[in-house]
């Protein structure tokens, strides 16, 4: 079911002393930073020859990732995404073997206009897992 690792996704407390880490001390490329107000963060892409790393700021007062922060204040590995070629066929094979779907169960659309899915991190070795329609 699962397909090439699309993102690793880093929570950061300042997105833009983040980006500068990247492109200047590691020497990669970093896109412009872009609000994803309906994710409640802000993201700038790293562009890594096999995947991408995404770095994610809190944006407004419910952001999911502000009481990660409060818990890993430097910042620290939020989530891995996996490409599905079947987003819907996916969850239900999940659902049917368990696992927790996050919100209402409804795939939304993601930060590369595709539709994702976030699975419960206690159901998959401690690690919160989006799923990305490829
Ligand atoms: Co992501």
């Amino acid at each position: 079911m699962l397909g090439r690792l699309n993102h690793v996704a880093i929570a950061v407390p300042d997105l833009e002393a983040g980006a500068r880490i990247y492109a200047s001390v590691l020497g990669a490329r970093v896109s412009a930073p872009q609000t994803e107000a309906a994710h409640g963060v802000r993201v700038v892409f790293v562009e890594l020859p096999n995947t991408k790393i995404e770095l994610l700021e809190p944006f407004g007062e419910n952001s999911p990732i502000k009481a990660f922060l409060e818990k890993n204040p430097s910042g620290g590995m939020h989530h891995v995404c996996y490409e599905v070629a079947d987003i819907m066929a996916a969850r239900d094979r999940l659902v049917a073997e368990g696992a927790r779907v996050l919100g209402d169960g409804q795939p939304k659309t993601g930060a590369h206009g595709k539709p994702v899915l976030f699975l419960h991190p206690k159901d998959f070795c401690g690690t919160l897992i989006e799923l990305e329609q490829a």
